[in-house]
């Protein structure tokens, strides 16, 4: 995920800029650049990949004394991860870095190219610099024009912007994305998260979202709440939580806003896919998804829901399978490859042999220049951040939700739901997102619980619908971090063998929705409830047969529940993981990207 870092001060602007923004690097970033106002020069650089690369391509490049400078780590969302499309992005006078997505920078652009400017990059970001540099010819007074070019920009950012036009000072702006202004004996700093600031600012103050203002060297304490920083470094990264997999649990909610962002037209009730037109699906007649892992869990679950909203015929494929099965391979199938990383070799080979069969490919993957999207013809990207936990958590969430996404496009093209479903589903998938945030009721709950299930012979998640390939990933989450023995069952299979296995020390997590088939799963739960099976039960209703229940909110649709017991089983896992005293980010024999066969 892109990070921000910023100084005003007498220092080594250089140093202190690139020491921020590699203390960034553990977000993960494909580019990063720097721009540096000092004696009135405007100087920015910008490098594709590590940060060592920029370091080295301004190794000659000094300043001396008083000046202001910004710099941007990038994680690709709008546009390649090219030089051209790193930050900061320049105008004539001006520099600007942002992270977050400017939803209306389309017509913002056009309207800025009717005008004259001329955009070099394929970013969001460039219209903000060019409408800074345009709001001041008619509004000389500098602050004013900032003030009107961001609120002529909707969506979410945090944005930092020098200008000659005042050049001792830093220009800043907050809505949905972090930004933290810190003060230290050698001057004034700022980032996207504590990261760069340990060690350097002694007292903080984390900007609340719609502040938009300039601050000079001396402006640090007319800033509202100012607290001390008294944290470490690795606690800084973690945002607090015990383990990076708690934190992305948690920042599901954000992620998952980001990844729709600019993929909902609100006053038409759309669905908009960067890229991809009618003529792609044009002669599509069925689709193959091919993943592996958690990734193969989400095409699961895109197959119910492009059947169902789409009509049309989905295999899905494990990808290690698909390779040397000989499958027949049709060329009016469409192929997709599910991926966080993008590099598993697997998928990538897969997809290789689909290309060789000629059929059209889309990647749904969550970084961009990763060989998987380089291979594909078209790609979604998932939009999640870099992920460091090794299981799962947020990438597969963001995985289904473009799933859900690109069901509704296809249904739209192929005409199979209406106007008034689409906007329904639109309407449940805001509820969705909103049903990721974790309660902290829920999760204490969870950590009371989890003390009881540490032991017995083993678990059985067990679901039906989408909640069956949930239940297949609840499973892996909890064998992943736990390492005890779990398995993923559809409820309506148990008594065809597995039911073999119930007694008291057999534990069984029933995912029982209330808008889908309840009373179905309800009869699953009760057999085994009958043979004396432990069970733990995932509703908004009650169920009398469980042992235990632990309680969802209601919901309006399946897709509300699916995403709220999706949380239900991260923490479930993760609770259970430390209680035994696991290294829940690095589990044993795990990799997070897995390039060999
Ligand atoms: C590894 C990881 C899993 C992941 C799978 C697929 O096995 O440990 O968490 O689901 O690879 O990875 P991908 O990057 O292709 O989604």
């Amino acid at each position: 995920m892109c990070g921000i870092v910023g100084y005003i001060g007498e220092k080594n602007i250089k140093k202190i800029l690139l020491h921020g923004l590699e203390e960034l690097e553990y977000r993960g970033y494909d580019s990063a650049g720097f721009a540096i106002l000092s004696h009135n020069e405007l100087s920015s650089f910008k490098s594709v990949g590590k940060i060592q690369n920029l370091i080295e391509k301004t190794k000659y490049f000094e300043t001396q004394g008083f000046g202001v400078g910004i710099g941007h780590t990038r994680w690709a969302t709008h546009g390649k991860p090219t030089e051209i499309n790193a930050h900061p992005h320049s105008g004539e006078f001006s520099s600007v870095v942002h992270n977050g997505i400017i939803e209306n920078y389309a017509e913002l652009k056009t309207m800025l190219q009717k005008k004259g400017y001329h955009f070099l990059s394929q970013t969001d970001t460039e219209v903000i610099i060019h409408l800074f540099e345009d709001n001041l010819k008619e509004q000389k007074d500098p602050l004013k024009a900032f003030e009107k070019t961001i609120n002529s920009c909707k969506g979410a950012y945090a944005i930092l912007l020098v200008t000659k036009i005042m050049p001792d000072k830093v220009f800043y702006a907050k809505n949905g994305s972090p930004l933290i202004i810190g003060k230290g004996e050698e001057g004034i700093y700022f980032a996207s998260s504590d990261s760069p600031l340990v060690g350097l600012a002694k007292e903080v103050c984390y900007l609340e979202d719609g502040k938009i203002g300039v601050l000079g060297i001396e402006d640090f304490y007319t800033l509202p709440s100012i607290q001390p920083l008294n944290i470490n470094k690795s606690f800084a990264q973690k945002e607090g939580f015990r383990y990076f997999m708690e934190k992305e649990i948690y920042e599901q909610h954000r992620v998952l806003l980001e990844t729709l962002m600019g993929r909902i037209q609100t006053d038409t009730q759309q669905i908009t896919l960067e890229n991809i037109d009618d003529s792609f699906l044009e002669g599509i007649k069925s689709i193959t998804i091919c993943a592996c892992g958690t990734s193969y869990h989400a095409a699961m679950v895109g197959k119910y829901l492009l059947e169902r909203m789409a009509k049309i015929r989905v295999n899905i494929a494990i990808a290690s399978e698909f390779r040397y099965a000989g499958f027949v391979m049709d060329k009016e199938e469409l192929f997709i490859s599910i991926s966080q990383s993008g590099e598993t070799a697997d998928t990538l080979e897969a997809l290789k042999l689909a290309k060789k069969h000629q059929q059209k490919t889309l990647a749904i993957c969550n970084v961009e220049n990763s060989s998987i999207v380089r291979e594909s013809d078209h790609t979604i990207l998932t939009r999640a951040g870099i992920e460091k936990g090794v299981a799962s958590t947020k990438a597969f969430a963001s995985q289904v939700l473009v799933l859900w996404l690109f069901a509704l496009f296809f249904a739209q093209q192929r005409k199979t739901l209406e106007k008034k479903d689409i906007a329904q589903e639109i309407s449940f998938m805001f509820a969705a997102i909103k049903a990721t945030q974790v309660n902290n009721k829920m999760h204490e709950r969870i950590k009371k619980l989890s003390k009881r299930y540490l032991h017995g012979h083993g678990f059985f998640f067990i679901g039906r619908d989408i909640f069956y390939p949930l239940a297949l990933e609840g499973a892996l989450k909890l064998k992943e971090i736990s390492y005890l023995h779990a398995e993923g069952y559809p409820s309506g299979e148990m008594k065809h063998g597995p039911i073999a296995l119930a007694d008291s020390n057999l534990f069984t997590i029933a995912l029982m929705p209330e808008h889908l088939l309840f009373e179905k799963i309800k009869s699953n739960v009760e057999e085994l409830s009958a043979r004396d099976a432990t069970i733990c039960a995932i509703s908004p209703k009650e169920c009398e047969s469980a042992d235990d229940m632990i309680y969802i909110p209601k919901a309006q649709s399946y897709m509300e529940e699916f995403f709220s017991m999706m949380v239900v089983l991260q923490v479930l896992a993760l609770e259970i993981a430390i209680k035994l005293g696991n290294d829940v980010d690095m589990p044993r024999n795990l990799a997070k990207s897995v390039t060999v066969e």
